[in-house]
């Protein structure tokens, strides 16, 4: 026996109907948000994520899957879903068409971290990134379209976090108060924070290391060193926010952990899961294109974890819709009446119906027990009577009642009692 993969998870036929509930929200949240869907390959070279996503992340650093292919280059499993998403917006001449551009992707992403509660090797995102619109109505909107996704799903006990951390201009000060800031602490930290020190200090805020993040808790806020354009970008956000009543608190610690981040970053996060609490997160990009080989142009978006959607959904007991049930199983008794019942149920599935017959020869009770199991809502019958008289016996299994219908008329039949 082999078995699955440390951090996987296999989806079971009973359970695909919540992925399907999950999916079918994203896309309708994108149909509303008007944006459009794009697939990237699962792998992309190796050099998109580390000039993407940042040398001095944990992602790249520790976490990504990857191998020399048979032809010798350096190829990564996608962690993530915006550096494809950008990469396909650029080598796709994207820019040259009408501004802004919005999209989407549900993917499967993997990072290979230690496995607990909503953390896996391989899981799966629902993303969008909006291009070239710098404005904070884009912000906003991006913002909106996360909190309608999770409306739709039905998460109610989620906190919209955000913060400002700045463009190239704020951050350059920045980083020279959290070097001034860490310097004399440097000693007391971890190899990973000293490496950053002069790399990335503000990587050093996202440490998980308790003896730095004592340290980290009293270093200089960026907000306080927020230039101009970015201060009043903030505070517009800000009062879009509340003004179409989309309640935030500002969580200065939020750096993300991920490189390309400027201005405006935001996650949702949930106190019903344990560690991992995040499970929609996001913020602009106004540099990213630029870095990736593609023209100066603004760009934001968020990407929600689908598992650690479910998780949440499932602990705070938020319902998901009924998987799929044949709305009919016709069952024979014989060869010459299976014959039949075989013939129906082909006729109605033509017709868009979910409709069942007997594959496992068995007898009418037992067919009407497992039409039960299966939650069939009629259950017909066709014997050596019915097969005379042209007419099934069909029984509506919650109410009890039974009423013969012309074999021809099943079709209509169940279309009167039923919106398919
Ligand atoms: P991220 O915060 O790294 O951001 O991931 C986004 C979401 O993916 C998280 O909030 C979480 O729900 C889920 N997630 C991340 N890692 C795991 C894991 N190991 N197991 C299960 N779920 C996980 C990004 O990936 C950015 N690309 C988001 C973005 C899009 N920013 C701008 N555009």
């Amino acid at each position: 026996m082999i078995n699955i993969p440390k951090g996987t998870k296999d989806v079971l036929p009973n359970q695909s109907c919540k992925w399907q509930f999950i999916e079918k929200s994203a896309r309708e949240t994108a149909e509303i948000f008007n944006i459009k869907e794009v697939r990237t390959p699962v792998f992309e070279h190796t050099e998109l994520f580390l000039r993407g996503v940042g040398e001095t992340t944990d992602v790249v650093n520790k976490e990504m899957y990857t191998f020399e292919d048979k032809g010798g280059r350096s190829i990564t499993l996608k962690p993530e879903g915006t550096a494809g998403a950008v990469r396909l917006f650029i080598e796709n001449g994207l820019a040259s068409t009408p501004m802004p551009l919005k999209t989407y992707y549900i993917t499967p992403c993997f990072r290979y971290e230690r496995p607990q509660a909503g953390r896996l090797r391989e899981f799966h995102q629902f993303g969008v990134e909006v291009f070239g619109a710098k404005s904070a109505e884009t912000d906003a909107e991006v913002i909106f379209a996360a909190s309608t996704f999770l409306n739709k799903l039905g998460i109610k006990k989620t906190e919209l976090q955000i913060n400002s951390i700045g463009c190239r201009i704020c951050r350059a000060e920045y980083n020279k108060a959290l070097k001034e800031y860490f310097r004399p602490h440097l000693a007391e930290m971890c190899e990973t924070c000293r490496s950053r020190f002069d790399k990335n200090p503000l990587r050093m805020l996202d440490c998980k290391e308790e003896k730095c993040k004592k340290i980290t808790a009293d270093a200089p806020k960026i907000l306080d060193f927020l230039c101009e354009d970015c201060n009043t970008h903030f505070e517009k956000v800000k009062s879009l926010l509340s003004a179409n009543k989309v309640p935030y608190v500002v969580n200065s610690g939020i750096v993300r952990g991920l490189d390309y981040y400027t201005k405006t970053v935001f996650e949702f996060v949930s106190t019903d899961i344990g560690a991992q609490g995040a499970v929609c997160a996001g913020g602009r990009y106004d540099n990213l294109v630029e870095e990736l080989g593609g023209p100066s142009l603004p760009a934001i978006g968020f990407a929600a974890g689908i598992e650690r959607l479910m998780l949440l959904m499932e602990n705070t007991g938020v319902s998901f819709p009924d998987g799929q049930k044949p709305l009919i199983y016709v069952a024979g008794m014989d060869d010459a009446t299976r014959a039949k019942a075989f013939e129906i149920v082909a006729r109605l599935r033509a017709n868009g119906v979910n409709a069942e017959a007997d594959l496992m020869e068995r007898s009418v009770k037992a067919q009407f027990k497992y039409a039960d199991k299966l939650g069939a809502q009629y259950v017909a019958v066709i014997g050596g009577n019915e097969l005379i008289s042209g007419e099934a016996n069909i029984k509506n299994m919650t109410e009890g009642t039974q009423t013969a219908v012309k074999f021809g008329e099943i079709y209509s039949y169940l279309k009167c009692r039923q919106s398919f």
